[in-house]
Order: structure tokens, then C-alpha cells, then sequence
């Protein structure tokens, strides 16, 4: 059950594919109810957020333990140094966007539940309706900032690395997108 050259282990196929559509309906749901305000998916955000970070948690002891697959052709030097980068900046940012979102929504008094299941209580301000009294404004706020900034980013990421599996398809014609679709390669 490890990966390979010619094959990826179904493990990595399926957290691949798992934490990657995750992670890209949130950044769709988190820009859209952040601009349009809709409040109603804010919990929904929240709660599926939390779930996948236990898949992102996986893949990230999963890659410790079994490295980064290796190449599935020969490439040129800096297209092995940009795809490291992406890599990296790609799960890097997986384990960052969860951990800011529950230290903005924990630390400012928002509370944390998983579909009702309360993991943390809300402090609400008893003079001001709505209003939530911060554990921690100060590290709330930078943890906002973060989780808008390592979105934007790991976007750019996100767009460089299916430029790259596009490219390796049908430019280079080679196995690296079948690869990681749980097919065998040679
Ligand atoms: C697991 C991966 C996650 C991804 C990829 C993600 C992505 C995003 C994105 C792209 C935005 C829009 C940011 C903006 O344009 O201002 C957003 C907003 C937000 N996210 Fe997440 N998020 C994740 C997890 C979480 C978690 C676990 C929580 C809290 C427990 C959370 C809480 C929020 C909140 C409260 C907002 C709205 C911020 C505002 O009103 O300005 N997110 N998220
Ligand atoms: C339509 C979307 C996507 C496609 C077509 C795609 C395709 C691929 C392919 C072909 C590989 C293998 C690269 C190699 O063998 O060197 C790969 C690896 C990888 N992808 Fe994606 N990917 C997508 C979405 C995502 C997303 C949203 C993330 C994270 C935010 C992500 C993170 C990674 C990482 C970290 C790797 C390195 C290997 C691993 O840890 O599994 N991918 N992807």
C-alpha cells in the first residue's frame, strides 16, 4: 500500500481527491457568503471545514511517512522546482485555512460546533445583541487575515498546479494525471 513510479497508492488517490473537491467547494462557499453575506453558510462553511481538516490531517502524516511521489517521466530542472513549490504551498496552506478559521471563529467568541455538536461555547455580549465578546481579538483578527490571504494564495497555487496536470496530459502526454486517478502507468 505504498506509491510507486508506475502507481499511487489508493490512499493517496483518494485523499488527493477528497481533500482537494473539499477544498475547493469551501474556497467557493467562503467567497461567496463572505461577499454576499450570507450568514446562513457561515455555520455550514464552519462545521464541513472542520471535518475535512481530519482528512487534511491524514494527508499530511500520510506524505511524512511515504514522501512525495516520485516523477512519473523526466522533466526539466525548474519544472521540478516549481511543482515542489506548489506542493508545498498547496498542503501547506490545506493545514493553514482550517487552523485560522478556527482560532478567528473560536478566539472571537463565535464559538465552535460541527453541525450543532458545540466543541466550544459562543460568548455573547449581553448589551449588544448579535455582538460576540472576544476570547482574543487581537490573534482572531491576525488568524482573519490569514485564512483571506493563504485563500488567495493557495488559489494561485491551485491554478498553477491544473495548468501543470493539463499540461502534463495533453502537452507532454504523459502518465501523471492518470496516475493520480488511480491508474497504472509505465
Ligand atoms: C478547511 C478549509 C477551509 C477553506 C479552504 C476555507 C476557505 C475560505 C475562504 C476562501 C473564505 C473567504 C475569505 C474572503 O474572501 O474574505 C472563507 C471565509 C470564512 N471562513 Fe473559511 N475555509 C476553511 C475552513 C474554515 C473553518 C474550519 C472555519 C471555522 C471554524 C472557517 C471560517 C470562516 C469564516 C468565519 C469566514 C468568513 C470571514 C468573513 O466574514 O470575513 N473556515 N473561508
Ligand atoms: C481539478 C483539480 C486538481 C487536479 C486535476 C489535480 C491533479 C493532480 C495531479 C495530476 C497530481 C500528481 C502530481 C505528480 O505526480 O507530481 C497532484 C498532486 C497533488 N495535488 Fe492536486 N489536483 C487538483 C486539485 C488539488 C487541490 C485543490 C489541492 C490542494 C489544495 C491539490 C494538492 C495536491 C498536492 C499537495 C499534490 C502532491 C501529491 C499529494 O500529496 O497527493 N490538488 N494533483
Amino acid at each position: 500500500m505504498s506509491d510507486s513510479r508506475v502507481k499511487l497508492s489508493c490512499v493517496s488517490v483518494a485523499l488527493h481527491w477528497i481533500v482537494g473537491i473539499s477544498i475547493i467547494m469551501l474556497v467557493a462557499v467562503g467567497v461567496y457568503m463572505t461577499d454576499y453575506k450570507v450568514y446562513a453558510l457561515y455555520p455550514i462553511h464552519k462545521s464541513v471545514g472542520m471535518i475535512v481538516f481530519i482528512f487534511i490531517f491524514a494527508r499530511v502524516v500520510w506524505r511524512v511517512k511515504q514522501g512525495w511521489p516520485e516523477p512519473a517521466s523526466t522533466y526539466k530542472s525548474w519544472e521540478h522546482a516549481l511543482s515542489k513549490l506548489v506542493h508545498w504551498t498547496l498542503i501547506i496552506a490545506t493545514v493553514v485555512m482550517p487552523v485560522s478559521g478556527m482560532l478567528m471563529s473560536g478566539l472571537g467568541g463565535h464559538g465552535l460546533s460541527v453541525f450543532g455538536l458545540e466543541l466550544l461555547a459562543a460568548t455573547p455580549n449581553p448589551d449588544e445583541v448579535g455582538k460576540m465578546i472576544p476570547i482574543n481579538g487581537p490573534i482572531a483578527g491576525v488568524a482573519h487575515e490569514t485564512h483571506e490571504i493563504s485563500g488567495k494564495l493557495m488559489f494561485v497555487a491551485f491554478l498553477l498546479h491544473v495548468s501543470g496536470a493539463l499540461k502534463h496530459h495533453f502537452m507532454d502526454k504523459d502518465g501523471t494525471l492518470k496516475r493520480m486517478l488511480g491508474q497504472r502507468i509505465d
